[in-house]
């Protein structure tokens, strides 16, 4: 639905987008991240030393992966609790008023459970690396929060990849919802969160 131009959108602080941007980016690395190094170390057919099919190696380009995966999810969770606090002290604007109700609170109930998994996943990725102590980061060892405990370790990285999957479904939801509000509505709800100078 166009609207009349004169409507004063509000809009998110620059801070808010900055900080929307720089997870997003992040999220679209570590998803096909953690995907396909967990691929390339458990499943991928390979020949090993002695010249037998086995499955999955663990060579340098995969620790190089883990590591960097470990350090990206510790970012996300970082940069997260802080747009989190953000949110919570700065609230968002006020829902653009041409959408419609049900719309509106579809759109939060997906907003906040992508905050709770945004905070849910990499907590458990660092419980299962600490119970597992797979705690080495570049060389780097992170401090261990739990005690050892191989079982508990692995349960929890079904968790971890259940939830990320969730996370995706999520994201592809909000980002479909996106292309409907710019191309299809045509309303201003993305004006809101993108860069000033491209909306
Ligand atoms: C938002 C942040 C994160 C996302 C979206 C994410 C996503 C994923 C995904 C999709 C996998 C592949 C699951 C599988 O196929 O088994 C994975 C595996 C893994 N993640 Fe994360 N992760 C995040 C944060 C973290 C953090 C903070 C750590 C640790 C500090 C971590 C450690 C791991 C490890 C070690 C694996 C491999 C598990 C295995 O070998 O079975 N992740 N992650
Ligand atoms: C991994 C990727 C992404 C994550 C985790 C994510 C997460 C979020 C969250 C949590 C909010 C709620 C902000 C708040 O009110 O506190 C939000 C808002 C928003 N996001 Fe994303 N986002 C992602 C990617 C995208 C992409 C690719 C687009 C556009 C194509 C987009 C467009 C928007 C817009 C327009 C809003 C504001 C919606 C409104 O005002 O009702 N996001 N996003």
């Amino acid at each position: 639905m166009a609207q009349d131009p004169r409507y004063q959108l509000p809009t998110y602080t620059p801070a808010a987008r900055g900080l929307h941007w720089l997870i997003a980016l992040l999220i679209f690395i570590q998803l096909p991240l953690g995907l396909y190094m967990t691929y390339r170390g458990n499943e991928m057919p390979t020949i090993n030393e002695k010249g037998e099919a086995v499955k999955g190696i663990f060579d340098a380009l995969t620790g190089f992966l883990y590591s960097s995966h470990k350090l990206i999810g510790l970012t996300i969770l970082f940069l997260v609790l802080a747009r989190f606090l953000y949110r919570l002290m700065r609230g968002a604007p006020q829902p653009d008023p041409s959408v419609p109700r049900g719309l509106t609170a579809a759109s939060r109930l997906v907003h906040w459970l992508m905050y709770a998994l945004l905070i849910v996943v990499p907590v458990m990725g660092y419980r299962a690396i600490s119970y597992g102590r797979y705690l080495d980061v570049f060389g780097i060892p992170l401090p261990a929060v739990t005690e050892k405990n191989e079982d508990l370790s692995k349960e929890i990285f079904e968790w971890h990849e259940r939830a990320a999957i969730v996370l995706l479904v999520l994201v592809s939801l909000h980002v479909a919802a996106a292309i409907y509000h710019r191309f299809i509505r045509k309303d201003r709800v993305v004006e809101r969160m993108l860069p000033k100078k491209i909306a």
